[in-house]
């Protein structure tokens, strides 16, 4: 997720105003920035990688000439958040500049048709394919207009966009255009604004015009002309007045970060399914020739590694060992060696105890990969090979989109092993597959349709003093991760464990009223998980299950119950069953008052041992 922005003003320079709004956009990403203006014909680019501040402490952004001009704020997905990799990008000639927020997902074989037509590339990113693909449309056909020319290039475009376009052949507009990708403009007397959200230009206009998928924009001094990218067909749309503050604005009118994050996991998940296939497949050919594997984490992270343990199991046939980072050292460090391969999980990438655990592995000579949510991040650097979740920033303490983003890289790495080791039927493999990708549809319907009675369960249980999370086989992952959500942000003890664990000791704290959350999937564990719940109401428990739509088994048992949509795979499971948990855990936190984006005692990156 990166934060684009483009303006062209009647008066003045654009440089400073780009520089502002992007400091808005900062929540969008920020470890690079650049901006490019037209002055008298002439392209002018200042870029780096760097926080906004940091880079503008070194190239001053605010000094360059031009009243039209694009900018970028990067969260790195496709190169390393290196100067070379930030935006702006441009063609061979210097006169085409983009910006571009989302992943294009045939970037390789455009690149390499380029090349082979002679085009020089410098980054490692996909977004310099299409000031190169703007250039070779016009060389081959001189005729077109500037904005011809990107809309051709658009068609071989496969992927999500959010595209600002300026060329020194036409320097007095701006194209952009929109597929997946959020983009809006803002208009007022002084000049016209295309950007990836509103906060960038709420500052000088509450007049707003909301983009479309498959739609482009031609930007002038005097105004907007929005054309269907299909058939270049025009489209006519009035401005909408935004009510919101710039505060607001910045949480899309979420009251909090977490809740946002929350409502975004539907288009991370289909980000997160864009991943370049060579990534997967050089990660899962580590993991078929590894002697061992540890999966090594902390937190939330940990709780993917948990539900990890058993897709790999279960798909591929490869015994994995989940281990806590901070206990690495203690519990495997003498037996790592050679053959060792880890799989280190890290959003932040920057959490001690995981690098620690990295270290530790690395002086053993054992092979390490890693799963992170920040390219660039120290686990990245220190990592042989590494996946980006392409979750963008997560700004919430409390993991919500990013937990959800390694789940669903997880699930295809174990597939990717299970089609290499052959353990399963092509049939399964392409059931699982289509799941995969059904499952952002899943996720919102959930949000839509449970949101509103999570709220109610949440006001219902508000006062108890402890709550039990109980799951079977990969389920018990879910649950871990249910207790921690509601531990960390609204501060109730809470106890996780195997299902089958209860009456070994657990079944004791029962009392009546005792809430216990059951993860309940349609899966083998049904039968058995019907048992766990009766032996709870036995002892006076109130059961709240997370149930498969329609289960009137277990809705029957149950005093509450919250439905994710019918038909998903069991190994696919904690993706859709921790949606429920992460709201609950939300809208628990506001019934007491407390901030969930801000919990006490707790950083967003542990960085400290
Ligand atoms: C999860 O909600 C917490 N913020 C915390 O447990 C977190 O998952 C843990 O600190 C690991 O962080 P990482 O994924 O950035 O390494």
């Amino acid at each position: 997720m990166c934060g684009i922005f483009g303006c062209i003003l009647k008066e003045g320079n654009a440089a400073p105003l780009i520089h502002s709004s992007l400091k808005r956009l900062e929540y969008r990403g920020y470890d690079s920035v650049g901006i490019a203006t037209i002055s008298d014909g002439k392209m002018y680019i200042k870029k780096d990688s760097g926080k906004i501040d940091e880079v503008d402490k070194i190239v001053n952004l605010d000094d360059m000439p031009g009243n039209l001009g694009i900018g970028h704020t990067r969260w790195a997905t496709h190169g390393a958040p290196l100067k070379v990799n930030s935006h702006p990008h441009t063609d061979c000639t210097g006169e085409i500049a983009v910006v571009h927020n989302g992943i294009i997902e045939n970037f390789m074989e455009l690149r390499a048709e380029l090349q082979n037509l002679g085009h020089t590339f410098v980054s490692k990113t996909d977004t310099e394919v299409m000031p190169h693909l703007i250039e070779e449309t016009l060389k081959q056909n001189p005729n077109l207009t500037f904005q011809q020319a990107v809309l051709a290039s658009l068609k071989r475009i496969e992927g999500s966009y959010a595209f600002a376009i300026i060329s020194t052949r036409e320097p007095n507009k701006i194209i952009c255009a929109r597929n997946e990708s959020p983009l809006v403009l803002g208009i007022n007397g002084k000049g016209v604004f295309c950007a990836s959200d509103i906060p960038a230009f709420l500052e000088v206009t509450n007049k707003a015009v909301m983009i479309n998928n498959g739609e482009l924009v031609i930007l002038t001094a005097d105004g907007y002309e929005i054309r269907r990218i299909s058939d270049n067909s025009p489209v006519t749309r009035d401005p909408i007045k935004v009510e919101w503050t710039a505060e607001m604005a910045v949480k899309q009118g979420y009251p909090h970060f977490m809740i946002k994050e929350i409502h975004e996991q539907p288009e991370t998940l289909r980000n997160t399914l864009r991943i370049q296939d060579h990534y997967l497949d050089l990660l899962a050919t580590f993991l078929d020739r590894a002697n061992e594997v540890f999966l090594v984490a902390c937190g939330t992270s940990y709780h993917a590694c948990l539900a990890a343990s058993y897709m790999f199991s279960k798909l591929a046939f490869l015994p994995t060992y989940p281990v806590y980072a901070s206990e690495f050292l203690e519990q495997c460090g003498k037996s790592v060696n050679i053959d060792s391969t880890l799989l280190a999980v890290s959003q932040s990438g920057e959490t001690a105890d995981t690098i620690g655990a990295v270290s530790c592995a690395q002086q053993r000579a054992a092979t390490v990969l890693s799963l992170t949510n920040v390219i660039g991040s120290t686990m990245t650097r220190i990592s042989r090979v590494y996946i980006g979740t392409q979750a963008g920033p997560e700004i919430g303490v409390a993991a919500t989109k990013t937990f959800t983003s390694q789940l669903s890289v997880l699930a295809q790495l174990a597939l990717k092993l299970a089609k290499k080791r052959g353990k399963i039927s092509q049939d399964e493999i392409d059931c699982l597959e289509e799941n995969l990708k059904k499952m952002p549809d899943d996720v919102e319907t959930i949000v839509r349709t449970q949101e509103e009675k999570i709220k109610q369960i949440a006001k219902k249980y508000v006062d108890s003093k402890v709550f039990f999370f109980l799951g079977r086989g990969i389920s018990t992952a879910t649950a871990f991760e249910g207790r921690l959500k509601l531990m960390e942000i609204a501060y109730i003890p809470s106890i996780a464990f195997p299902a089958g664990e209860s009456k070994h000791g657990p079944i004791s704290l029962i009392e009546d009223g005792f809430p216990v959350v059951f993860i309940c999937p349609r899966d083998d564990t049904h039968k058995t998980v019907i048992g766990n719940i009766m032996e709870m109401k036995a002892r006076g428990a109130h059961i709240i299950a997370v149930v498969e739509e329609g289960d009137k088994e277990i809705e029957s048992l149950a005093d509450d119950f919250i439905e994710v949509p019918k038909g998903i795979p069991s190994i696919l499971s904690p993706i859709p069953f921790a949606v429920p948990l992460q709201l609950l855990a939300y809208y628990t936190a506001l019934e007491k008052g407390y901030n969930p984006d801000m919990p006490r005692n707790l950083a967003k990156s542990v960085t400290v041992k």
